[in-house]
């Protein structure tokens, strides 16, 4: 029997709001067809003023934990991945923990960008296998919408507001369930290509997002396709084993260029990025759980999960459901 972190439910949430790319057009120098060409974006949601990181993290928490037929006061442990924290602190995951009612637990944030979540999945798995927590709740929660300069016809089509969230629970199996790998990376070198120009350190604000987005294009297809070998060679699989792969919604020309590389067939990528644009740490949880919901994700599937984000950092992940 091996010890293993098992997804046992996920869950996720929208902001009310929903723009597309031509409500869009009226405001921002740009058009429908323009955004779908170059990034298969065709809406985003986008938080009202009362929905932030927090409350959508709890709302995409409380989904999970009815999916993995748990209560919040199983929880040990909650990450929340999230770039854009109601407050500068206290941690999301603290007010996550208040809003669904989590009794005393062990509550933090992970600070990586769109490759957030598969970094707080990674961390999670290794704190539910060396016993820290038997329940965790793994969270990616965004409002982007507020770090965007809407002037920037460059970058503010691109992201949108969401939140996904995952219950891993530790259990001694005895076959392949649960999270079989993970691989994180990050290259500081390149902080420059993807950031946010403000912060509590340098400028006292809150910024906006900057991107070079022709090097973060050609950087995001290198590193995904080259993570996503490594963790398939380190459980000894080959592509064609993969039932399906959930990529961060970055753009489609990215997701189709990184499964192009690896030559996985279009029918077995999941993709939102149509519906929801990039969502960073949300958008990986966000498609799962639309991906299982929808019944294409079944248990016994061994699904990849891949991002990219500024930083550099990246990171995969292989389990079966
Ligand atoms: C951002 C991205 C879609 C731009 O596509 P591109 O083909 O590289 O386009 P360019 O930046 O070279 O711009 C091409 C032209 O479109 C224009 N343009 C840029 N944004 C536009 C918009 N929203 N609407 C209309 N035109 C736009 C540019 O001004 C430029 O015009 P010019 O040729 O007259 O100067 C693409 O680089 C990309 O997807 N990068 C990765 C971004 C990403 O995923 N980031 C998050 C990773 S976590």
């Amino acid at each position: 029997m091996t010890l293993r972190a098992i997804l046992t439910g996920t869950g996720s949430a929208l902001p009310r709001t929903r723009v597309s790319n031509a409500e869009l057009a009226d405001r921002v120098d740009t058009s429908d067809e323009w955004i779908v060409e170059r990034t298969g974006i065709r809406f985003r949601h986008i938080a009202e003023p009362d929905e932030t990181t927090a409350t959508l993290g709890a709302a995409a928490a409380k989904e999970a934990l009815a999916a993995a037929g748990l209560e919040a006061a199983d929880i040990g442990l909650i990450i929340v991945a999230t770039a854009t924290p109601d407050n500068t602190f206290p941690a999301s995951a603290t007010k996550v923990q208040a809003l669904i009612g989590a009794p005393d637990c062990i509550a933090f944030d992970v600070a990586a960008v769109c490759s957030g979540f598969l970094y707080a999945v990674s961390v999670a798995d290794s704190m539910l296998r060396t016993g820290a927590a038997r329940h965790a709740l793994v969270i990616g929660s965004e409002t982007f919408s507020r770090i965007l300069d809407w002037e920037d016809r460059t970058t503010c089509v691109l992201f949108g507001d969401g939140a996904g969230a995952v219950v891993l629970s530790a259990k001694h199996v005895d076959d392949d369930q649960g999270i079989l790998a993970t691989r994180l990376h990050a290259e500081g070198k390149y902080g420059d290509m993807l950031y946010v120009d403000g912060g509590p350190s340098t400028t006292g604000t809150v910024g906006h997002v900057r991107m070079q987005g022709r090097e973060v294009f050609r950087h995001a297809v290198t590193n995904l396709a080259s993570v996503l070998g490594e963790v398939m060679t380190e459980i000894g699989l080959s592509p064609d084993q993969i039932d399906w792969i959930v990529p961060h919604q970055a753009n489609k020309r990215i997701i189709d260029a990184t499964a192009k590389k690896l030559g996985l067939p279009a029918e077995r990528v999941v993709l939102t990025v149509d519906q929801h644009a990039n969502t960073s740490a949300a958008s990986v949880p966000l498609a799962l759980d639309l991906a299982m919901r929808d019944g294409r994700i079944k248990r016994g599937d061994l699904v990849v999960l891949e991002a990219m984000g500024g930083g550099f950092t990246w990171g995969a992940a292989v389990l079966r459901v």
